[in-house]
């Protein structure tokens, strides 16, 4: 274990965010890591505490302590305010979500073997918000793409690929069609690409990917690519390995991560105890080791592989019959 304690911010979010992140406290503090949670509202709470979805004190915190873990928060569709998920990646410049998606012991899923991670650019793309009506019944929507912001997740897409000790980056466009945009994309990978003589590099267009990816996962590495495919994508990636409970993901920038889960708030099952706390507490591992709290991550991870594969007791999302609440005594009794 790490000597020092940790201050980090804990965002719980709403819908089924303040049941998982409640989970994932109690799992690493019976793991014996030590944390400060500075607890900061986002979203619909923020708003009718503070009348702002995104508050500065949250800001702050997550600026002050660089690391934080979040839960997911409610977007209104078609209308209300803008999504706080991606206004704090815009706010903060969290500019890499990474999303490595894997089967989990015990977990039955489509496929075994998927081991791959999606690299989503996280501040440009149709996610810049910029759409207005130009006479009633005509929408522009604005798809920006930058060099900078392309070259930027290329250059991370690819260090990551080498840190991690992988083989091969692959980038997702449709430049085919969006030949300005999406070819700006493509131009800014390939030539990232030449400067990683190590790494294997590939294309391929968005709709065929999505074609090999529910056909042969098994054959993919690193996915780099811009926002909107990254969105949907991780989506889709998460259904090949037991679902959006399963699939972890981390927000980075130059200096600050946010840890969050895949999935959304759940407005289905919120409240309920029913939700599966494994997405956000596999983001929480990858926060113990951006932490450098090694051990502590593979003790956290030992202890779900271990109550996965047992599967008596396994949330129903994955196919058991086990409240939030017991299955997170069991990854705690397997630690202790
Ligand atoms: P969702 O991911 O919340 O739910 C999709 C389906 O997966 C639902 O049937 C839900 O019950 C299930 N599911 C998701 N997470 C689960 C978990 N941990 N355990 C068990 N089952 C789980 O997606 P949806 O319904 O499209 O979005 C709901 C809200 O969440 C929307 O307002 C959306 O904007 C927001 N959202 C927020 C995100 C974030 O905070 N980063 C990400 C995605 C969506």
């Amino acid at each position: 274990m790490a000597a020092s304690t940790h201050n980090l911010t804990l965002i719980p979010g709403d819908g089924i965010g303040p049941e998982v992140t409640a989970a994932v406290v109690t799992v690493l503090d019976v793991a014996g890591v030590a944390i400060n949670w500075d607890r900061q509202d986002a979203g619909i709470v923020a708003f009718e505490r503070t009348g702002q979805t995104l508050p500065a004190e949250l800001l702050d915190s997550v600026t002050r302590n660089t690391v934080a873990l979040k839960g997911p928060c409610t977007t209104p569709v078609g209308e209300g305010f803008a999504s706080v998920n991606v206004g704090l990646r815009k706010a903060l410049d969290l500019f890499a979500n990474v999303r490595p998606v894997n089967n989990l012991p015990g977990v039955t899923s489509r496929f075994s073997g998927v081991d791959l991670v999606i690299v989503r650019e996280n501040t440009e793309d149709l996610y810049a918000g910029l759409e207005h009506v130009i006479v009633p019944g005509i929408v522009e929507s604005l798809k920006i793409i930058t060099e900078a912001a392309s070259t930027r997740i290329a250059e991370f897409a690819f260090a990551y690929a080498r840190r991690e000790r992988r083989t091969r980056v692959t980038a997702v466009h449709k430049a085919n069609i969006m030949k300005l945009g999406d070819g700006l994309f493509l131009d800014s990978v390939r030539a990232v690409s030449r400067r990683f003589q190590d790494v294997t590099y590939d294309e391929r267009i968005v709709d065929a990917a999505c074609m090999h990816l529910v056909m042969r996962p098994e054959q993919f590495d690193v996915l780099v690519m811009p926002n909107l495919y990254g969105d949907i994508v991780s989506d889709l990636c998460a259904g090949l390995v037991g679902g959006l409970g399963v699939v972890p993901g981390a927000n980075l920038g130059a200096n600050l991560a946010v840890f969050e889960a895949v999935h959304g708030s759940a407005p289905d099952i919120a409240g309920r105890d029913l939700a599966n706390p494994t997405a956000l507490l596999l983001s929480a591992v990858m926060m113990l080791r951006h932490l450098g709290e090694m051990e502590a991550a593979d003790r956290v991870k030992a202890a779900l592989d271990q109550v996965m594969s047992a599967g008596r007791i396994r949330t129903r999302d994955v196919g058991g019959t086990a409240s939030t609440t017991d299955f997170t005594r069991a990854l705690c009794e397997a630690m202790t």
